[in-house]
């Protein structure tokens, strides 16, 4: 048996969490092999909360789960972390103005970037839940200097499921008959699903489906999802977040499949034009658990000018941040 590695969940009593812990240590996420201790982070007044969640965790006897511990502490639940998942972040209430957004999350991310730059292990990969993600994520990046920015990533991969589900229901075929797909940008209603590269059992999806059903059903669908669900269940979504979540650890830690990519949101190096250092989803190949961005893909200008919207807007965002002080 492998020595357990440390994954460290925040925000561990809310909805996601609920729905994240079990997965993780059922061994969905790192393999069925892999042993996992949980160091689960709440802010105080969730601390009881998180130890029901824990008392059911031993309850269901996981033989993967090496220990379950509850922290309200950032510096110590990131001691010696291996994977850290970023759920817990502070939402928009009524009547708050996104730059008291940014700054209630700039007070959660920079601190949490700053413990991990402390106290995590040497081989840390984050992966930001939180909204705003790709804002958090560029925060906590910051606020740890000695970790490579790589290791920060924001959460595109429920936008990328949601994807393939939506073009594995127009097409008749399944999930696992899709390869390459993509959705570049961030986590907002203005990110861009691009089928371009797709293939649905081997042939090309730009072949089986019409532009208009992409521009008129497809990209709003999937870019406005997570709305569509807080209007149906009156609540946001949470299972299939979680889900997202295990998949793109998953995929970071034991790799994607030979000739078929996914979409995870890292610091930009100037790729297809986007700012260098903004965290926006791109496609990407990973193995060895590292992940790499597929580069040279031929875009259109439709796809390139929906970058560029795209970029401006998260860029904006970052500026608002550093306007603020929060970096
Ligand atoms: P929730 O409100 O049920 O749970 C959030 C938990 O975080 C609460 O238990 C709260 O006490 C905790 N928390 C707040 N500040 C914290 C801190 N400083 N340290 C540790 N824990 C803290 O919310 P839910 O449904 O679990 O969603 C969590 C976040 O995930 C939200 O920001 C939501 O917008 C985001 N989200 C992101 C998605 C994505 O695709 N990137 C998809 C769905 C949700």
């Amino acid at each position: 048996m492998k020595k357990p590695v440390t994954v460290t969940v925040t925000g561990a009593a809310g909805n996601i969490g609920y729905a994240l812990l079990f997965r993780i240590a059922s061994g969905s996420m790192l393999g069925e092999d892999q042993p996992v201790k949980l160091n689960l982070l709440e802010i105080p007044q969730a601390v009881k909360a998180a130890e029901g969640t824990a008392m059911e965790l031993n309850d269901a006897a996981f033989p993967l789960l090496a220990g379950v511990d509850i922290y309200d502490d950032a510096t110590k639940a990131f001691a010696g972390c291996n994977y850290g998942l970023l759920v817990g972040a502070r939402p928009r209430t009524k009547g708050m103005e996104r730059a008291d957004l940014l700054a209630a999350n700039g007070g959660i991310f920079g601190p949490q970037g700053k413990a991990i730059n402390d106290n995590a292990a040497d081989d840390i990969k984050v992966l930001v839940v939180g909204n705003p993600a790709n804002t958090n994520a560029f925060i906590a990046a910051a606020s740890a200097p000695d970790v490579p920015a790589e290791r920060f990533t924001a959460m595109m991969r429920l936008d990328h499921n949601r994807a393939l589900s939506q073009l594995a229901q127009k097409t008749d075929s399944q999930v696992t008959d899709i390869e390459k797909m993509i959705v570049w940008g961030n986590h907002s209603a203005d990110q861009y699903p691009d089928v371009s590269f797709a293939t649905v059992n081997g042939k090309p999806a730009v072949d089986l489906v019409d532009e208009a059903w992409l521009d008129d059903y497809f990209v709003p669908t999937v870019a406005k999802r997570g709305a569509a669900i807080i209007e149906a269940r009156g609540a946001s979504s949470a299972a299939s977040a979680a889900s997202a979540a295990v998949d793109h650890m998953r995929s970071w830690a034991l790799g994607t499949p030979e000739g078929d990519w996914t979409t995870i949101a890292g610091p930009s190096h100037g790729e297809y034009g986007v700012p260098e250092g903004l965290v926006y989803g791109m496609p990407c190949t990973c193995a060895n658990g590292e992940y790499t961005v597929v580069e040279g893909l031929e875009l259109s200008d439709k796809t390139q000018a929906q970058i560029a919207k795209n970029a401006q807007a998260a860029q904006a965002e970052i500026d608002e941040v550093k306007k603020l002080g929060l970096l």
